[in-house]
Formats: C-alpha cells, sequence, structure tokens
C-alpha cells in the first residue's frame, strides 16, 4: 500500500506561488508539504527565470561598462574579454545559493518538500509519484494549485536544441552566437537579447506587433526602442515569422509582414523563441475536482478559489500578470484566506520592470489605457538628462512621466525609463497604495543627488512648477 501523510495544506507546485505559500502556511501555524517535481525548489523564477537572467544581465552589463565606458571615467584595464564559463558558473552558483535558502526557510517554517509530480486524486486528496515510482498519498483540507507556466511554441518553428531555443536555452549557451535572432520584443526577448547583445553577438529581433514591450506606456516604449536600436539591436517591427529550418550555415527564417505582404528569409546561428509563456496544468488530475481550463489553458479564480471546494489557485497558471511578485502577493493572500484572515490582492498596483540597460519601469495605467477608459489626467513628465546623478553618472537616457486625475490629482500611473527605473518605481507603488496625489510625491523630500529626484520632479510637473532647465 502507498505511504499517506495528513496535512491542513498541500500545495502543488514550488515556484515564487507555492514556496511563499508553504512558508506563509507554516508561519500561520498550519502544517503545510508543497509537492516539486523538479531537483531544486524555486520554480521558473529561481531555476531557469528571475535570478539566472539577473546574474546575466548584470555581467554582461558590467562587461559593457568596462568596455566601452571604463576609459572614459580614467580606468585603464586594458581590452576586457568574456570568460563565458566563469560567467555561467557564477550564475549557476548564485542560484544554488538561492533555492537552498528556500530549502533552509521551509526548515525553518515547518513546511515539508515532497519530491515528485503532484496530481489530484479527488477531494482533498494529492497523488505524489516520486522520480523512482513511488507513490505516496497525501490528504488535505485546502490545496492549492501553484504550477506556473512553460514557453509557448511557435508553430511552425521547432525547437532544435542549441538553434531554436526557449528561454531556459538562452540562459545556458555554450558560446556566444554570431548572429542571434529573438522572435518577439516582450520581456524575455529585450533582457536576453541584451545579454548576448553586450557580449558580442549580432541581434535581430523579429515582433508581430508595431511596438516593443507588450503593454507599456507608448511614449516608453518608442524612447525604449530607439535606446535598444542605439545600442546596436535591429528590429523588425509588425513582421510574423512563418517557419524555420535548420541548414548547415544556420537557421533560415521565413518572415512576412504581419498584414501580409512579400516573403523574406533571414539567417542565424541561434533563433530565441520568445513570444510569451502559458499555463502549466499537464496531468494535474482537474477532471478528478471537476475543474477545466479556459480556452488558452488559465484556470479562473474567484479571489483564488477555483470551481471546486477547497482547490485554490495561484501565480502563472491562473490569470493576471506572470511575474514572481505577483505569484508573491497571491501566495500570501491565500493561505491567509485559507487561515480564515483578511488576504488581498490590489492586481492595479502590481509593478512591472524589464531589467535591460536602462530599465523600463511602470505601475498603474498608461496614457493610452487612460485614453480608452474617458479619464482625464494631467502629465508630468522629467527627463534624466536634467537630473543631477545621471549626468554625473553618464546615464542619462531616459525619463519619468507621473499621470495624475485631472480633478483629484490622484497618482493613476507612474512610468520610468532610465537607470534604477526597477528600484524606484517602489516609491510609486507606495505613494499609490496610499492613494497619494502627484502633489503628495512633489512635496515629499527627496535626497540630493539621487536619480529618485526625477520622480519628484516629473510629479513636480503634473503641479506645473518642475524645476527643469
Ligand atoms: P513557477 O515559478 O513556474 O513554478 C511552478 C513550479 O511547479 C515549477 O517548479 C514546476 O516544476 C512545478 N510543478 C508544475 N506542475 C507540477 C506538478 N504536477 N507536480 C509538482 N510540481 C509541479 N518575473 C518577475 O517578476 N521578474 C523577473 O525578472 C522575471 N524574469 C523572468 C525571466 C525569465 C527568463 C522567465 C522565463 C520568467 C521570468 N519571470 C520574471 C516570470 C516568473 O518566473 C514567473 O512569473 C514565476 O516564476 C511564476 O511563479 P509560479 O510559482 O506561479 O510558477
Ligand atoms: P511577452 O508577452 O512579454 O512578449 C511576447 C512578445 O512576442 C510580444 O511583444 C508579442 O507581441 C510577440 N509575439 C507574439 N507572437 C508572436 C509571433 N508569432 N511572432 C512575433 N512576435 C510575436 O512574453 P515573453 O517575453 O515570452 O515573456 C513571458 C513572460 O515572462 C512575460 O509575460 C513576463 O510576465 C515574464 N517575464 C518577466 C520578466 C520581468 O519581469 N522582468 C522577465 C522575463 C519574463
Amino acid at each position: 500500500a502507498e505511504a499517506t501523510a495528513q496535512y491542513d495544506v498541500v500545495i502543488i507546485g514550488g515556484g515564487p506561488g507555492g514556496y511563499n505559500a508553504a512558508i506563509r502556511a507554516g508561519q500561520l501555524g498550519l502544517t503545510v508539504a508543497c509537492v516539486e517535481k523538479g531537483d531544486t525548489l524555486g520554480g521558473t523564477c529561481l531555476n531557469v527565470g528571475c535570478m539566472p537572467s539577473k546574474a546575466l544581465l548584470h555581467a554582461s552589463e558590467l562587461f559593457e561598462i568596462a568596455n566601452k565606458e571604463f576609459g572614459t571615467l580614467g580606468i585603464d584595464v586594458g581590452t576586457p574579454k568574456v570568460n563565458l564559463p566563469q560567467m555561467m558558473k557564477q550564475k549557476a552558483d548564485s542560484v544554488g545559493a538561492l533555492t537552498k535558502g528556500i530549502e533552509f526557510l521551509f526548515k525553518k517554517n515547518k513546511a515539508v518538500w515532497i519530491k515528485g509530480k503532484g496530481k489530484i486524486a479527488g477531494a482533498g486528496k494529492v497523488e505524489v509519484t516520486a522520480a523512482d515510482g513511488t507513490v505516496t498519498i497525501l490528504t488535505a483540507k485546502d490545496i492549492v494549485i501553484a504550477t506556473g507556466s512553460e514557453p509557448t511554441p511557435l508553430p511552425g518553428v521547432d525547437f532544435v536544441e542549441g538553434k531554436i531555443i526557449d528561454s531556459t536555452g538562452a540562459l545556458s549557451l555554450p558560446a556566444i552566437p554570431k548572429k542571434l535572432i529573438v522572435i518577439g520584443a516582450g520581456v524575455i526577448g529585450l533582457e536576453l537579447g541584451s545579454v548576448w547583445r553586450r557580449l558580442g553577438a549580432e541581434v535581430t529581433v523579429v515582433e508581430f506587433l508595431d511596438k516593443v514591450g507588450a503593454g507599456m506606456d507608448a511614449e516608453v516604449a518608442t524612447a525604449f526602442q530607439r535606446g535598444l536600436t542605439k545600442q546596436g539591436m535591429t528590429f523588425k517591427m509588425g513582421t510574423k515569422v512563418t517557419s524555420a529550418k535548420v541548414a548547415k550555415d544556420g537557421v533560415v527564417l521565413t518572415l512576412e509582414p504581419a498584414a501580409g505582404g512579400e516573403v523574406e528569409t533571414l539567417t542565424g546561428d541561434v533563433v530565441l523563441v520568445a513570444i510569451g509563456r502559458r499555463p502549466y496544468t499537464a496531468g494535474l488530475g482537474l477532471e478528478t475536482v471537476g475543474i477545466e481550463t479556459d480556452k488558452r489553458g488559465f484556470l479562473n479564480n474567484d479571489h483564488l478559489k477555483t470551481g471546486a471546494a477547497g482547490v485554490w489557485v495561484i501565480g502563472d497558471v491562473t490569470h493576471g500578470p506572470m511575474l514572481a511578485h505577483k505569484a508573491e502577493e497571491e501566495a500570501v493572500a491565500v493561505i491567509e484566506y485559507i487561515a480564515g484572515k483578511a488576504g488581498h490582492v490590489d492586481y492595479d498596483l502590481v509593478p512591472s520592470v524589464i531589467y535591460t540597460g536602462p530599465e523600463v519601469a511602470w505601475v498603474g495605467k498608461t496614457e493610452e489605457q487612460l485614453k480608452a477608459a474617458g479619464v482625464e489626467f494631467k502629465k508630468g513628465k522629467f527627463p534624466f538628462t536634467a537630473n543631477s546623478r545621471a549626468k554625473i553618472n553618464h546615464e542619462t537616457e531616459g525619463f519619468v512621466k507621473v499621470l495624475a486625475d485631472a480633478t483629484t490629482d490622484k497618482v493613476l500611473g507612474v512610468h520610468i525609463y532610465g537607470p534604477s527605473a526597477g528600484e524606484m518605481i517602489a516609491e510609486a507603488c507606495i505613494a499609490m497604495a496610499f492613494g497619494g496625489a502627484s502633489e503628495d510625491i512633489a512635496r515629499t523630500c527627496h535626497a540630493h543627488p539621487t536619480r529618485s529626484e526625477a520622480v519628484k520632479q516629473a510629479a513636480m510637473g503634473v503641479e506645473g512648477w518642475t524645476m527643469q532647465a
């Protein structure tokens, strides 16, 4: 007979959704098991997502700075060279330390990692199959689905190891490609495209739409694309890829204007497909509790409840932005709901960050969204060319834009394209979470000289009294 174990909560998936839920459950005194089929905890984010990509972005950015800026700064180091195995090793070491850190937090909070693939086997029951085939039955009052997502494949462009790859492949290429073609000018394409361009690849990005950055404010998208182009990235916008062929001298893609028209080919040594991610529910046993995914594969939720009693869902596998910090907010909320407390996620205040150089970050509404909703708004904008810290650091690309309600002055959206945008967006999130007005930001003392003064100045711009030169 199979071994059985009983818990208050069983979580399926050990990514940012699952592991944060497990830790929160432990903190609230619930008995909790987290089923993860991977060799480590941390899910996509820690193993093949956020963290390894940021490790390579950081290293490649420093390489580029050493190459292009050290001379100007009066630092002579000769010609820097890439040591790719070492760059990959430090990435793997950091990732290893982070996933071990989650294991430590599990122990500290009495959350149990059950290794294996989890399958719901009816109400309150999860069947776990370990790598060696051993089956364990877990029973629980509440089950949380946190199985995440996987790369969306592109029809006609099948993955071929080392040649036609997804983000996981692009995080561990064995050599720097001469020509890298990226399909999709979204977050992954632009971050990982930047990594390999900085390390020496010629990068061409093919995008179906006319705008980069999947959903970002149009004015920011235009400036961002111009910035990336200046750095040497090439864009083929409004273009679709219809097929791929692996030949002796590389991968040959067939392209066509999105609206139809003349066909052309484009050859590269490596093609990165980054056209989005899709929810992952394979073999999950959803039918045993009578729930189904929607047409796009997502599980619907109402305050994180699925249609089945005692079955909850969080993270990439349900609706909302596919972001680690969104999964984390839902993780805390779902456990608080389960524990009978007041969980809460404010979906209007989930920030987005693209970790390119410089970064792009935003929270709240874009100008286009406000116009479409018929909301009257005021706009303040401040360029980093007029920010003293950015000027001193030779990083003046970009601007801050604050959008506020025309009548109440309540901040509705903040958009930053510039140095450390991802760090600075937090102050906009706080201001908006407190229902702040742009005048509140404008009248808050910011330290000088900091880049964050540009946020204050943009808010002052809404009031019409920016100090911009
Ligand atoms: P996941 O992290 O996907 O975790 C799901 C886990 O469930 C996996 O470990 C999987 O093995 C496991 N699992 C699935 N089914 C089963 C089963 N039946 N039994 C047992 N285990 C199962 N987001 C950000 O916010 N910032 C970033 O900088 C960022 N960078 C990214 C870079 C890349 C290259 C990629 C691909 C993604 C990035 N993301 C980033 C997105 C982020 O990784 C996801 O939003 C986040 O990981 C979602 O968390 P999750 O817990 O919902 O799912
Ligand atoms: P994405 O949704 O960000 O971008 C996909 C892009 O591909 C879009 O611009 C889309 O128009 C384009 N596209 C779609 N089909 C196409 C086709 N057939 N041909 C050409 N272009 C096509 O998705 P991406 O970059 O794959 O990332 C997946 C998810 O991972 C993101 O939604 C994001 O939530 C998460 N992520 C977050 C990061 C961060 O927060 N910094 C970093 C990396 C990923």
